[in-house]
């Protein structure tokens, strides 16, 4: 087998170890050096423009993380998990935010703002004219693919995950103060390591045949 064909059969195979924890170990925390590498894969992931509409909280306080576990059906992973990802959206795209982000770009590939003219344009002509509403779904969708990259990245680390939904969004906005900062929350994942004693763990995987699934045309 190739070293390329091995590489990604691996990478299967931790797609295969996770799944969605349902019960953490609270006595196991992850080290900060693995915590700060996995959200260094979160930061790379890949954006519309590269606007990266969204900000991720890292809930680590215990009475925080009480409050919210109350506004999603007290799932215990929101407080047993060793930390709390929150991926929260803009929920507008203004003007001043695309400007910051074209002014790094201009200072990290040493360019004028002058010759991003082209990308301004493009950017602003299409996200500004967005209504509200299309620019809030569009920074979720956003939002998700970060969430698909923690997942795939901690299972590479073999750090446990459970991405979740089942939460009140305006509430968990109310005890994390967002809406004066325009972001609303998207999903949000608790992360840490299994407990021996989750049944979860041991189920096989039901996913779609790859007939039902893909499609060559
Ligand atoms: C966006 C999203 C939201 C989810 N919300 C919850 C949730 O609130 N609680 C939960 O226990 N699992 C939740 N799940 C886990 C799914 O049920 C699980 O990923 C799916 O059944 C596939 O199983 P696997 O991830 O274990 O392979 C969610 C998954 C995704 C991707």
């Amino acid at each position: 087998m190739s070293l390329e064909t091995q590489t990604k059969t691996r990478f299967n195979e931790d797609l295969n170890w996770r799944y969605a924890t349902k019960k953490f170990d609270s006595e196991k925390k992850i080290n900060r050096e693995d915590l700060d590498q996995l959200l260094e894969s979160v930061q790379l992931t890949a954006s519309s423009y590269g606007l990266q509409p969204y900000e991720i909280i890292v809930v680590e306080n215990p009475e925080v993380r009480e409050k919210l576990k109350a506004e999603a059906w007290n799932q215990t992973q929101i407080t047993e998990a060793s930390h709390l990802v929150i991926f929260a959206n803009l929920t507008k795209v203004t003007e001043k935010y695309v400007d910051t982000y074209l002014d790094n770009i201009a200072a990290t590939r040493d360019m004028s703002r002058e010759d991003l003219k082209g990308m301004e344009d493009m950017i602003k002509n299409t996200t500004l004219q967005l209504p509200q509403e299309k620019q809030n779904l569009w920074a979720a969708k956003q939002a998700y693919i970060a969430l698909g990259n923690l997942l795939a990245a901690a299972a590479h680390m073999k750090i446990d995950a459970c991405p979740m939904e089942g939460f009140n969004a305006d509430k968990f906005d109310e005890i994390l103060q967002l809406e004066n900062k325009d972001l609303t929350t998207a999903v949000i994942a608790p992360i840490g390591y299994r407990s021996a004693e989750d049944q979860y763990q041991h189920l096989a995987k039901v996913r779609k045949s790859t007939s039902d699934l893909i499609h060559f045309i």
